[in-house]
C-alpha cells in the first residue's frame, strides 16, 4: 500500500493484511485487518503516530524512506501490532524520540527493549507543537490496555485513536463513508477487544467526544469520516441497555440437545423474543461475541460427554465470561446419557457474568413431552424478563 494523504499534511501509512484470519491465535478475522500508522508533517516538526505489526515492517519502512526527518514517534498503545516497528523506525531515524503515556514507557521497554533515553512521557492533555499543527494527547486508559491514549489534531479536527473505534477490516478504501460492513466489523472488534472494559470505555468515549473532531483515524480499519456513526454505536454498546434477544451457543452429539434447542428457538420466536442459535462446531465465535454485545439472555445448550459438559461448551462459555457482556439472564439445557455435572460446571465457568439463572432443563436421552413442557416454561420466563427489562 502506498502512503495516502487523508488531509493536508496528514498521511495514512502501514499496510493491509488481506489474508490474516486469526488474531492472538484466538479471534477470527473473516475480513482480514489493517495496521494504520499516520504521518503528520507540520511546518517545523514531523511526527509518526504509531507504527505497524512487525509483518508490515518492510512496507512501512519503504513508505518512510521518502519522508526524511522524523522528530516524534507517538506510541498510543504498546501492543506489538502498533509498536512492533518502533525499533526499526528509531534505528533508521536516530533523531526520533518516542512520545507515550507514563504507563506505556515501561511496557515499551519490556516488550520491545527500547532505550529509555529515546522515550519521553507526555501527560494527559499535554500539547506538542509541530509548527502549524499541534498534537494534543488525551489519556484513554483501558481501550484495551492500561497505557492507551489518543491524539487530537485540532488544526485538522482529527482524532487518532489507535485501537479505540477500530475495525478488523482489510480494505483499499481509506474512509468508512457510511458503509454498513465497517460498522459491523467495528462491532465485532468492540465485542472481542473492548467489551471486557465496558465501564472505562464508556468514560473514554465521553472524554473524547468533548474534543470536537470531524474525523477519527483508527489504527485498524478505515477512517471514520462521519464520526457520529461510530460514537453513537459505542455509546449504545457501552450502555446498560439490552435487547430482546436470546443467544443460544450449543453443540449436540446425537441430536437430542439440538432438538431441545430447536424447540426453544420456536418457543421464543412464538413469544416475540428474537433468538440466535450458534452451533459451536461450525460457528465463528466472533459472531457469538457480536450477539453478546446486546443480548439480554444467554442459554447454553450443553450435551454431556464423560459425565461433564462437552469441551466446545467449556471454550465458548469461558470466552463469554472473559468478554463480560452486559447479558442479564442465563439458562442451561442439554441431554445426557447416564449422568451429568453440566450445571455446576457451567455455573463455575461464569464468575464474571452478573446473570440471573432462569432455569435448567436437562433430559436423559431424547427429549420427550415433559422436557418440551419445561422448555416452553423456560421460554415463558425469558419472555417475561425481557418484557420487564428490555
Ligand atoms: Fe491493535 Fe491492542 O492492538
Amino acid at each position: 500500500m502506498h502512503a495516502r494523504e487523508i488531509g493536508p499534511g496528514v498521511w495514512r501509512m502501514g499496510g493491509v493484511d488481506w489474508n490474516r484470519r486469526l488474531f492472538d491465535a484466538l479471534i477470527p478475522l473473516p475480513d482480514g485487518t489493517t495496521y494504520n500508522a499516520y504521518l503528520v508533517r507540520g511546518s517545523e516538526k514531523t511526527a509518526l503516530l504509531d507504527t505497524a505489526d512487525p509483518t508490515m515492517e518492510r512496507e512501512l519502512m519503504a513508505q518512510l524512506a521518502e519522508v526524511g526527518r522524523i522528530d516524534w514517534v507517538v506510541s498510543h498503545h504498546a501492543e506489538q501490532d502498533h509498536s512492533g516497528c518502533i525499533p526499526a523506525v528509531l534505528a533508521a531515524h536516530p533523531e526520533a524520540v518516542v512520545l507515550c503515556s507514563a504507563k506505556a514507557r515501561d511496557l515499551l521497554t519490556d516488550h520491545l527493549g527500547l532505550d529509555g533515553s529515546r522515550i519521553r512521557i507526555v501527560q494527559d492533555g499535554e500539547r506538542v507543537s509541530l509548527g502549524d499543527m499541534t498534537l494534543q494527547f488525551v489519556y484513554t486508559p483501558w481501550v484495551h490496555w492500561p497505557e492507551t491514549m489518543v491524539t487530537f489534531l485540532p488544526e485538522r479536527q482529527l482524532l487518532f485513536s489507535c485501537d479505540f473505534f477500530g475495525s478488523h477490516l482489510a480494505t483499499s478504501e481509506p474512509f468508512a463513508s457510511g458503509r454498513p460492513c465497517v460498522i459491523e466489523a467495528a462491532k465485532r472488534y468492540y465485542a472481542e477487544i473492548m467489551m471486557p472494559f465496558r465501564r472505562t470505555v464508556a468514560a473514554d468515549v465521553a472524554k473524547v467526544r468533548s474534543l470536537g473532531f470531524d474525523r477519527i483515524a483508527p489504527s485498524h480499519g478505515p477512517v471514520w469520516d462521519e464520526p457520529e456513526t461510530i460514537l453513537a454505536a459505542y455509546e449504545d454498546w457501552v450502555s446498560d441497555r439490552v435487547s430482546n434477544l436470546a443467544v443460544i451457543p450449543y453443540v449436540s452429539m446425537h441430536g437430542s440437545t439440538a432438538a431441545m434447542v430447536d424447540r426453544l428457538v420456536e418457543a421464543l420466536a412464538d413469544r416475540g423474543v428474537e433468538v440466535r442459535p450458534f452451533e459451536l462446531s461450525t460457528t465463528d465465535l466472533g459472531e457469538l461475541a457480536i450477539s453478546l454485545v446486546d443480548a439480554a439472555t444467554i442459554v447454553v445448550g450443553a450435551p454431556t460427554v464423560h459425565g461433564g459438559a462437552h469441551p466446545a461448551i467449556f471454550h465458548a462459555v469461558h470466552l463469554a465470561d472473559a468478554l463480560r457482556p452486559k447479558t442479564r439472564y442465563a439458562a442451561i439445557l442439554g441431554s445426557y446419557g447416564w449422568g451429568t455435572r453440566v450445571v455446576e460446571q457451567i455455573v463455575g465457568l461464569i464468575p464474571n457474568l452478573k446473570v440471573e439463572l432462569l432455569g435448567t432443563v436437562l433430559c436423559k436421552g431424547a427429549p420427550g413431552r415433559e422436557t418440551s413442557a419445561a422448555i416452553e416454561a423456560l421460554a415463558e420466563s425469558i419472555r417475561e424478563k425481557h418484557e420487564e427489562n428490555t
